[in-house]
């Protein structure tokens, strides 16, 4: 990301028989494809997601689909507002600029070019690509932290009003969870752009690391949407006594909302579980010393560099 002078990063100094033994990221190689390949899916997840939301949300034809289909989706899988309408239905029409140009804009151009810069040979052959991408990540990072902490204040978001309302008298507000991941999100990006600019190689790594799966989070929540969703339509098969008096499947479009806003804060909180187990994991990985399967010559250029 800083202008490159002065010492190579340590994937380019790297000779490539230590990198397919692992020494390439700082994590085992096998690991570390694992996060390349865990990150990659889930930001083309949000992009055909972000992507498909300016298309509903602009085509007529869609519009009328969730009109008339929502109503008889299941419950759990119709995330419905108080009218029983989808909740995403109208949010790139009442506010394009902030939901559409200051969140979807930026998440796409976040999900496209993160993958890239975990990638050694992308590094090593086009050093001024990964400083751009690495700005533009960044930059939208910020920018998706400030529109999407905006939400909720403009009513954008599918949360509970108030703020320090429990679900169920225990779980906190889906916007109680997406801030609380965008705090994180925030602490992220100054010591990646730091640790760039002053070519601290391995805390750089590290750091860029814990940007992508705090990111990634957004894409978990999907995810959990996603598994909640599946739930749903399990229960949905059972016969109806059954779904209500085992299942608590409510029958009025005032519980259903109630309920499918409460699974939505599940979902936020289940994505953060799951992205600190995997950040906790990352943490772990990194920290063994893996760097004593590389020659010497790396282990020395890296004490050179990583001034910590
Ligand atoms: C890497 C970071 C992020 C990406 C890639 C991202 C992506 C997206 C996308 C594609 C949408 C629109 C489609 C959809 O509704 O699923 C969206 C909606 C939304 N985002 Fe983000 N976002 C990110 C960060 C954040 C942060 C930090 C917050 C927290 C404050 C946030 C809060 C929201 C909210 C409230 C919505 C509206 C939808 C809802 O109520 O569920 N986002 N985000």
């Amino acid at each position: 990301m800083a202008s490159q002078v002065g010492p190579t990063p340590p994937s380019a100094s790297l000779p490539s028989k230590s990198r397919a033994k692992g020494g390439k990221d700082g994590t085992g190689s096998r690991y570390h494809a694992i996060f390349l390949a865990g990150t990659t899916a889930l930001s083309i997840l949000l992009i055909l997601i972000g992507g498909g939301h300016f298309l509903g949300n602009l085509s007529d034809d869609a519009k009328n689909l969730h009109h008339d289909f929502v109503p008889d989706l299941p419950y759990l899988t119709g995330w419905r507002d108080e009218n029983g309408e989808f909740f995403g239905l109208h949010r790139l029409k009442k506010a394009p600029i902030h939901y559409g140009g200051l969140h979807i804009v930026p998440a796409i151009i976040w999900c496209l070019f993160i993958p890239f810069q975990h990638v050694a040979t992308i590094r090593r052959r086009y050093p001024a690509a990964h400083r751009w991408m690495g700005r533009s990540i960044l930059l939208s990072n910020l920018v998706l932290c400030l529109s999407g902490l905006a939400m909720a204040p403009r009513n954008l978001s599918y949360t509970h009003r108030n703020v320090w309302h429990l679900h169920g008298g225990v779980i906190p507000t889906f916007e109680a969870g997406t801030t609380l991941i965008a705090l994180v999100q925030l602490l992220t990006i100054a010591p990646t752009y730091r640790t760039a600019a002053a070519r601290r190689w391995k805390a750089h790594q590290l750091w860029a690391r814990r940007h992508t799966l705090a990111g990634a989070v957004i894409s978990l929540q999907r995810v959990c949407m996603g598994i909640i969703m599946a739930y749903g339509l399990l229960v949905s098969r059972l016969d109806k006594r059954t779904q209500t008096e085992w299942f608590g499947v409510p029958r009025t479009r005032a519980e259903m909302y109630e309920g499918e806003r409460a699974a939505m804060a599940v979902s936020a909180w289940m994505s953060f579980v799951f992205g600190l187990a995997w950040w906790y994991y990352d943490e772990k990985v990194r920290s063994h010393p893996v760097a004593s399967s590389a020659p010497p010559s790396f282990k020395t250029d890296k004490a050179k560099v990583d001034k910590q």
